[in-house]
């Protein structure tokens, strides 16, 4: 429970859809919106694994990713869609662009043809809007520079709905990275960690990052929905069939509508590294430092190897790419200030729970 909580007004919406919530973060929104006293819609892909859900008495709708007539249905029953469907990892380019910038236009497009469009809150990602020089910190309003095609896909995302803004209702959220229970991304660190007592950190320099607490971006998600400002207008045809800008595009300078997610500290890979080893109790653990070329050649051999043997790549030159920014450092003040949204916990003591559910749930 947040401190926040009771600031927050039971929710006036009837039914809500996810996309998305197979996956991590959608797991836990599912939870919170439910507890809200929300009816939530879970949308699948065919070959999604629902059984989790439904087990758990939620209602899911199957829509295969191309059907926009299944989409025009979809919405038309919802008063809110969150957005978090998206491939977080790829084997190519294009795989990017077509679930993260092409699927998003599919339901964007959805909701325009819809009488009463429902409010449309999308999770995007702080790699869509770019790393910044080291020493500053991304703000609102700080230009756009996607550096990977995960990035550039997810940009992609949000301008196909600022076409729509103004006729849909739309909230863009920009996490860091996100960890907590149940979290894969992360995992890899702790799981080094506690197997070998070695951290490995690609480059000497490593960028700082924004993370964020599974538990604050759901409930983040939450107020930008009850609260949030949205985008404005577009100056251009909505939804058009024309290509999607890689960067620029006309969300607008000040990035109203659009809320950067990271939590006020912030880490590099090195310092992560010792706060999971002291979130696991470990008194001695080395840092690898690698030199910078190397996570390069090897993520390459990795991916040659991936084409070769039609398996997933797990080292990709795509994320090489983002390690190597110079910074990932956020903050936006309007999360306190406009949403009145405090963070629930420091990240040492979200590590901290994380390490323990790892424990209880046996991944360590
Ligand atoms: N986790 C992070 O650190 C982080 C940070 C910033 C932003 N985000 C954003 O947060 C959202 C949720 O991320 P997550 O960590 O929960 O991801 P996740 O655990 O990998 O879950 C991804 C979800 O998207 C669905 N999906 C995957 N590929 C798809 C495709 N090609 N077409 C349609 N649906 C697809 C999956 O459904 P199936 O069950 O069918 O595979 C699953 O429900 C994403 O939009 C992501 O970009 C995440």
């Amino acid at each position: 429970m947040f401190p926040s909580d009771a600031a927050a007004p039971r929710s006036r919406w009837r039914r809500v859809a996810v996309t998305g919530a197979t996956g991590f973060v959608g797991g836990h929104l599912i939870d919170r919106l439910r507890e809200g006293g929300v009816e939530v819609l879970c949308v699948c892909r065919p070959t999604s694994n629902r059984e989790r859900l439904e087990r758990r008495g939620f209602a899911c709708r199957v829509v295969p990713p191309e059907d926009d007539e299944a989409w025009k249905e979809m919405v038309r029953e919802v008063d809110v869609i969150f957005h978090l469907a998206a491939a977080t990892s790829a084997r190519t380019a294009q795989d990017y662009y077509r679930a993260n910038t092409e699927l998003t236009r599919r339901i964007a497009r959805a909701a325009l043809a819809c009488p009463s469009p429902p409010l449309f809150v999308y999770c995007s990602s702080i790699a869509a809007a770019g790393p910044v020089p080291r020493g500053q910190l991304r703000t609102p309003g700080t230009p756009v520079a996607p550096v990977s095609h995960y990035g550039r896909s997810k940009r992609g995302g949000e301008l196909v709905l600022a076409e729509v803004a103004g006729d849909v209702p739309v909230t863009v959220v920009r996490p860091g990275i996100v960890f907590g229970p149940g979290n894969r991304e992360l995992y890899p660190v702790f799981a080094s960690l506690a197997r070998t007592r070695i951290h490995i950190v690609p480059g000497f320099r490593p960028p700082p990052l924004s993370l964020i607490h599974i538990d604050d971006l759901v409930e983040l998600l939450w107020r930008v929905a009850e609260r949030g400002a949205r985008l404005p207008p577009s100056p251009s045809p909505a939804a058009s069939n024309g290509p999607v800008p890689r960067v620029g595009g006309h969300v607008p300078a000040n990035d109203q509508g659009v809320y950067l997610a990271g939590a006020p500290e912030q880490l590099d890979y090195r310092q992560l590294g010792s706060a999971v080893a002291q979130a696991l109790g470990l008194r001695y653990f080395l840092t690898l430092h690698v030199p910078q070329p190397l996570p390069f050649v090897v993520a390459a051999a990795v991916e040659a190897w991936s084409r070769w043997s039609s398996q997933d790549a797990p080292f990709q030159i795509d994320k090489i790419r983002e390690a190597a920014a110079p910074s990932w450092a956020c903050h936006d003040p309007r999360l306190a200030k406009d949403l009145h949204f405090t963070f629930g916990r420091s990240l040492q003591e979200g590590l901290e729970e994380t390490a323990r559910w790892y424990r209880e749930h046996q991944w360590l």
